[in-house]
């Protein structure tokens, strides 16, 4: 274990006493309030819109609307609406895509006075049919026409139905939303025409490109600030009409103009994991070897965009099966448009998949994990690739230890703790390993402290910490000298926090540049006089101090040598990009969740006595940070195995349960005892730390392992989540 392995949060301190600044915390001169008023309706057009009322009342300063609004230009050059990746362009005309889409936007001189003009804000629709429910709309179907959306066969089609053992099971999920703590929030103003933001985002670089694109100003002159967030979970990895709204009201007024979503409209407004029914075919022989394995997936998306995700992705290569089928598709439905929510599709389709290898494990009176290790896959058959590395029989192992799976019995409700009935289940997940173009700028100061630059920011992982570990690491200085400055542009470009990648991404560009730094640092001193005929070869540089391998005696402070050398430091930027070498791999990381349930078989309450989580995630760069990802995953799919579901009433399209009060998640009290475990072992591919991401492996394979657990406690198989006790009883 390295000395950096288990550092505290660097930005911990100040995220715990205040001092960390929120995008809606920034100071800023003359700022204004502004809120978003939402249509009533799920689908049709405005007829009228009725702004006087609230023009009128006090300290109002502008109510913007379809009717009044300076369309930015680049609403124009967006060719389709319908564009992947393309948020509702907000003001555009009078058209209503679903239930509290913002119809207007009132801005007053204080947030009290706001809100009340935003009451007075009345509308008249022309209504139309609209279209909320996926399980009523399945078979609308859009063609997709994208790569993402083909269909995928290895061997026969749906050769499962082939098999001398078979079953077809459907299960569902419901829509789920990220919800986090920090409510979406924006402070935009300009300065003529260049925008700044202040702006609860996953991504600097991309809101900046979105933002350019809308108003048609160059990126560069666009500064974004993110740098606390208070969560996300994927709903910050688009720039939404919220932020575009901001940016119109601050551009009318030329004021800052500050907009905090409300708690209802982060239900309604800033995207959610879609709905989505799955058919799983799976055929094994009686020995218990798969044959075959069908993965169908139907997921709902708005009018506006074609969101897709990895839904039926793992169904490809993670057992080792001849015949494979899997098909996708998506359904438009009048909602605001879904965005990948941690876990993304593969937690989707991992509970339609591993729930169907603990139906068909029970078939062949196979322990779950026995028949997982009966069709091991040795490679990746979908890219027909060796894995750069493979411990998922460590998590196995690591696991069944933990939970006490020797007390399991494969026949349901065979073992009880006083009226109790106790069962065991797992699920296993996987997430792939990527790596985008980073660039990172390692400065030695002259006081000896080391400043690490990249414009990436973090929703909560732990980023900032990540950098620090690694670039004390490569330079051998204290953690406590690293200096982190991220989330803000003008900054060395970062990537965009998401996908698992920031570790791989950002944490290679700082080992990259730090190791390029040493060697600057090592060049520069083998000119002293101090190592005269020593070559640079055999220098050394740790805790800040240049020696001669064979002599010690022969040695300088670097910053006693940037002093000799009259310079203000001593700095490297370097573009960190993944080699050549790993596309010849398979690159994923895996994790398999163990859980043992208790059930009141007369109540139907479900107890999570004891959660195990399992992973290869490559090298732990930090135990702390790493457990509490894994620790927050977990909890996210303990949330969607039992308790997350977004109602909708399907008569008006919208929803009932918009609050933290009807909307359950997990709380500590709900968990009586979790743990988490980590193989821990280096990646010779993925990069030069061998680390292969982890935030979304964390909770992909939770769900599917409580409702094995369930299963395996009652004999009930739910098939629809969440697992309330309603379904069980
Ligand atoms: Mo993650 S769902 O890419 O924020």
């Amino acid at each position: 274990m390295s000395k950096t392995s288990n550092i505290n949060r660097v930005d911990g301190f100040a995220k715990v006493t205040g001092a960390a600044t929120y995008s809606a915390e920034y100071k800023t001169a003359g700022v204004v309030y502004g809120c978003l008023v939402g249509s009533t309706i799920a689908k049709g057009r405005i007829k009228s819109i009725d702004t006087k009322k609230a023009e009128w009342a006090p300290g109002v300063l502008a109510v913007i609307t379809h009717l009044n609004v300076d369309k930015p230009s680049g609403y124009q050059k967006a060719k389709d609406k319908r564009n992947f990746g393309q948020p509702l362009q907000i003001f555009k005309d009078d058209s209503v895509l679903y239930y509290d889409q913002p119809i207007a936007l009132v801005i007053a001189d204080t947030f009290e006075r706001m809100q009340y003009a935003a009451s007075l804000i009345k509308a008249d629709y022309f209504k139309e049919e609209h279209s909320t429910d996926l399980q009523k709309a399945a078979d609308k179907e859009k063609k997709i026409d994208t790569e993402k959306g083909n269909d995928y066969h290895r061997g026969e089609h749906d050769g499962y139905k082939n098999a001398e053992v078979v079953l077809e099971a459907e299960y569902t999920i419901p829509t789920e939303v990220h919800n986090p703590m920090e409510l979406a929030n924006i402070i935009a103003k300009w300065d003529g025409n260049k925008p700044t933001l202040y702006t609860k985002s996953q991504g600097v670089e991309g809101t900046r490109r979105s933002v350019a694109g809308v108003f048609d100003v160059p990126v560069d002159d666009v500064s974004v600030f993110s740098e606390y967030l208070g969560g996300a979970f994927g709903m910050g990895l688009h720039t939404w009409p919220y932020e575009i709204a901001a940016l119109m009201g601050a551009k009318k007024l030329n004021r800052p103009v500050k907009l905090v979503l409300h708690r209802e409209q982060m239900f309604t407004n800033v995207g959610f994991r879609p709905f989505t029914i799955q058919k799983m075919g799976l055929g094994a022989t009686k020995a218990g070897k798969l044959t075959g394995l069908t993965h169908e997936a139907v997921a709902m998306t708005s009018s506006y965009e074609d969101f897709m995700e990895g839904t039926v992705n793992m169904s490809r290569f993670i057992y080792d099966c001849a015949n494979v089928s899997t098909r996708y598709r998506i359904v438009p439905l009048d909602t605001c448009t879904p965005i990948w929510m941690r876990g993304p599709g593969e937690a989707t389709g991992s509970f339609a998949l591993e729930c169907a290898m603990d139906e068909m494990a029970y078939k062949l009176n196979l322990d779950p994990i026995e028949f997982r290790k009966l069709n091991y896959a040795e490679k990746d058959l979908e890219q027909n690739k060796p894995w750069s590395s493979k411990y998922l029989l460590e998590c196995y192992e690591g696991g069944m230890e933990r939970i006490g799976w020797k007390n399991r019995k494969n026949e349901p409700g065979s073992v009880k703790e006083g009226n109790w009935l106790v069962g065991y289940g797992m699920g296993t997940g996987t997430f792939g390993c990527y790596r985008s173009p980073t660039s990172v700028k390692a400065k030695f100061l002259p006081d000896g402290n080391l400043v690490l630059q990249c414009s990436v920011n973090d929703m909560g992982p732990g980023t900032a910490t990540m950098m620090t570990a690694i670039g004390a690491e490569i330079t051998g200085l204290p953690a406590e000298n690293v200096i982190v400055e991220m989330g803000k542009s003008g900054l060395p470009k970062g990537p965009t926090q998401g996908g698992s990648a920031t570790t791989s991404s950002v944490g290679s560009a700082v080992h990259d540049s730090c190791n390029l730094l040493v060697s600057k640092a090592l060049e520069l001193a083998a000119q002293n006089p101090v190592f005269k005929g020593i070559a640079i070869t055999d220098l050394t540089f740790a805790n800040g101090l240049i020696a001669a391998k064979n002599n010690s005696s022969k040695s300088i402070a670097l910053t006693s040598l940037l002093t000799a050398n009259k310079l203000e430091g001593l700095e490297v930027e370097n573009l960190s990009k993944a080699a050549e070498e790993a596309k010849k791999y398979s690159i994923y990381s895996f994790s398999v969740h163990f859980v043992k349930v208790l059930v009141n078989p007369n109540l139907g309450k479900i107890r999570l006595a004891h959660v195990v989580s399992c992973a290869d995630i490559g090298t732990v760069i930090n135990q702390k940070t790493s457990a509490g990802q894994m620790f927050g995953g977990a909890v996210g799919g303990i949330g969607m195995g039992l308790m997350e579901a977004l109602e909708i009433d399907h008569r008006f399209g919208r929803p009932i349960n918009n609050n933290f009060a009807d909307y359950h998640v997990p709380v500590h009290a709900d968990i009586e005892k979790q743990e988490v475990f980590f193989v821990n072992k280096k990646d010779p591919i993925s990069n030069p730390m061998g680390t292969k991401g982890l935030g979304e492996t964390a909770l992909v394979g939770m769900a599917p392992a409580i409702a094995n657990a369930v299963f395996n406690a009652t004999g009930k198989r739910v098939r629809d989540l969440p697992i309330t006790l309603d379904k069980i009883i």
